[in-house]
């Protein structure tokens, strides 16, 4: 494993639409280790592929000791609303409150290739629209509202 650079807003390729995975290799599983090890390394709950300057529909999503990995996932379901601060790994230095659904289903692969399907509220519903939409090219940021300066070390998606 290794630890990868943290692309940061303003850089191209977070904007872009991520591609399909079309084949689920030893390829796009060393990069699944390298963006977990760089997401604990930045202390973050969540990494997309494009964060690492991979431009391929993956993500990983970490809360509580669960790691959640999404290949090619879709959104299935969502209900209900909340509007709570969030952080992102590009976006240093700032939160922001973002109006998100509070429960998600989710749907993608495993690294087996296996349909996988997670259900979230709360903060992991947060971070299931978060990540998944760095996959369209989409930031919190440009959607947020009361956008502040932190200084002490949050969790960032
Ligand atoms: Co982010």
């Amino acid at each position: 494993m290794a630890l990868r650079n943290i692309v940061v807003q303003g850089e191209e390729i977070l904007t872009k639409r991520a591609k399909e995975v079309k084949e689920i290799n030893e390829h796009v599983c060393m990069i699944l280790d390298d963006m977990l090890e760089t997401m604990r390394a930045e202390n973050g709950i969540g990494i997309a592929a494009p964060q690492v300057g991979v431009l391929r529909r993956m993500f990983i999503v970490e809360l509580e000791d669960q790691v959640y990995e999404l290949i090619n996932p879709e959104i299935i379901e969502t209900s209900g609303s909340q509007c709570e601060y969030e952080g992102c790994l590009s976006v240093p230095g700032l939160i922001g409150r973002v109006e998100r659904p509070q429960y998600v289903k989710i749907a993608g692969q495993n690294r087996q290739g296996q349909r996988v399907e997670y259900e979230g509220t709360e903060l992991l519903a947060v971070a299931f629209c978060h990540e998944y939409e760095h996959l369209d090219g989409i930031l919190y940021i440009d959607k947020a509202t009361d956008i502040c300066e932190t200084e002490e070390e949050e969790t960032e998606e």
